[in-house]
């Protein structure tokens, strides 16, 4: 078996990290039994591009049980937890290319080493390997049935290729599925961004000046767990409508030039890039916290802010604090060299919440699968009898009960004539 990691004998605590996830991961689990006696994914050959995390090793498990031939490589060189990619390869016999900390070249090296697997399925976390294919494993087009994409990011970067025609096979947008974004973006997002702050800087939020920029899926939850710790927090937008609805969610609302005269933490939750810059950290305050809950590095402008820097400190407080100096009586601390903090500074999202975004996942890939050669080369929504079904399973999960339509209710939503 061919794989990179950085250390097999932390086997034993990957498994225990898997299962204690696992736990939490009811729905998952539901689907993987039926998996292992449908088997949807035989004969496929699967690489997944993903955060290398227990949550993640428990997807993967899922995949390998409905008879899938997976291997994984890491989404984000600072999230991979190396004894779950120990773990993977030890004990559940599944392939990884996985270091955490790996630079660049390395990062690319894992993408290809997953591809040379030839897979027939990918599942990707920001499009890198969708993207890999095009620009470079050319010969991968035509074997490829579908891809599947967990993150905002990823379908903002998919939807641009099949704008381009591009776009050599079809991608189902998972993250555009309601039990996707609606949960993993708001409240996994939200959690686990103020617990990545919380455990790098060690340090209070209530009654603290907390600016968080874009108030899209993640932006909403990240304001509303910041608040519920005792900030004032301050969001920025450049979308009309969404500022508005953080207005009338009680949030103040400002431009980032003012915002950066104010916050004593700054998180970035847009996709979009240099939304933190030199100019901005100019006028922040001694001792300002930096960090981003986007899919990539760019949303601070960590080139331009060394450039104003009068010294660069990495680790000044562990692995994932770094201090930019800007005078004799001022600095600003970035966090995670501006990389998901959630995942250099946390665990990534919670179990519970993961188990909504794989079990969506998993039920997208058996969908696309079964749909092979009937969907165009385009970005598709995972039909909504996948939301339906995981939504099901998991308020089963949860013992929630709903109540189901009466025959009259179901007539009177359907039709038109009755009014007044
Ligand atoms: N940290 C994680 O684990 C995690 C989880 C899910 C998604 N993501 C990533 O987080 C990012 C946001 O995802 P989302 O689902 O919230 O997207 P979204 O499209 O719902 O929201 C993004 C918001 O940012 C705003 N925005 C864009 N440019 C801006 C700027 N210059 N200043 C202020 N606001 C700006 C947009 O108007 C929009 O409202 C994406 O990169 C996504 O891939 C991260």
């Amino acid at each position: 078996m061919n794989y990179d990691i950085a250390d097999a004998k932390r086997a034993p605590e990957g498994v225990k990290r898997i299962e204690w996830a696992d736990r939490d991961m009811p729905t998952l689990a539901l689907i993987r039994e039926k998996f292992a006696k449908s088997r949807p994914l035989k004969g496929m050959k699967m690489s997944a591009c993903l955060h290398v995390t227990a949550e993640t090793a428990n997807l993967v498990r899922t995949l390998k049980a409905g008879g899938a031939d997976v291997v994984l490589c890491a989404s984000n060189p600072l999230s991979t937890q190396d004894d779950v990619a120990a773990a993977l390869v030890k004990h559940y016999d599944i392939p990884v290319f996985a270091r955490h900390g790996i630079d660049n070249k390395g990062y690319y090296k894992h993408l290809s080493g997953a591809l040379a697997h030839k897979p027939n399925v990918t599942m990707d976390d920001g499009a890198d390997l969708v993207t890999a294919i095009i620009t470079q494993h050319k010969e991968l087009q035509k074997q490829v049935v579908g891809s599947m994409e967990e993150t905002t990011t990823g379908v903002i970067r998919l939807r641009a290729m099949q704008e381009d025609g591009v776009l050599p096979f079809p991608v189902i947008a998972v993250n555009d599925a309601d039990t996707k974004h609606l949960f993993d973006n708001r409240y996994g997002t939200g959690q686990s961004t103020l617990d990545g702050i919380i455990r790098a800087t060690g340090k209070l939020i209530a009654g603290q000046v907390f600016v968080v920029a874009g108030y899209g899926w993640c932006g909403r939850g990240l304001a509303s767990r910041v608040r519920g710790h005792g900030a004032k927090v301050i969001v920025t937008e450049v979308d009309e409508v969404k500022a508005l609805e953080a207005a009338m969610d009680g949030f103040q609302v400002m431009p980032m030039s003012e915002a950066a005269k104010l916050g004593d933490f700054f998180c970035t939750v847009t996709g979009d890039m240099h939304v933190i810059r030199p100019e901005h950290v100019k006028v922040m305050k001694d001792g300002a916290i930096i960090s981003n809950s986007g899919h990539f590095d760019i949303e601070i402008d960590l080139v331009g802010i060394k450039k104003i820097s009068k010294k660069v400190t990495k680790n000044v407080r562990g692995v994932d604090m770094t201090q930019y100096q800007l005078s004799a009586d001022k600095s600003v601390y970035v966090l995670a060299d501006g990389r998901l903090v959630n995942l250099g500074c946390a665990e990534g999202h919670p179990p519970s919440v993961m188990d909504m975004s794989f079990a969506t996942q998993a039920l997208a890939s058996e969908w696309c699968v079964k749909m092979k050669g009937k969907l165009d080369n385009t970005v598709h929504i995972p039909p909504k009898s996948i939301d339906k079904m995981v939504a099901s399973l998991k308020l089963k999960s949860m013992g929630i009960k709903i109540d189901t339509l009466t025959p009259a209710q179901k007539k009177y939503l359907s039709s038109w004539d009755m009014g007044t």
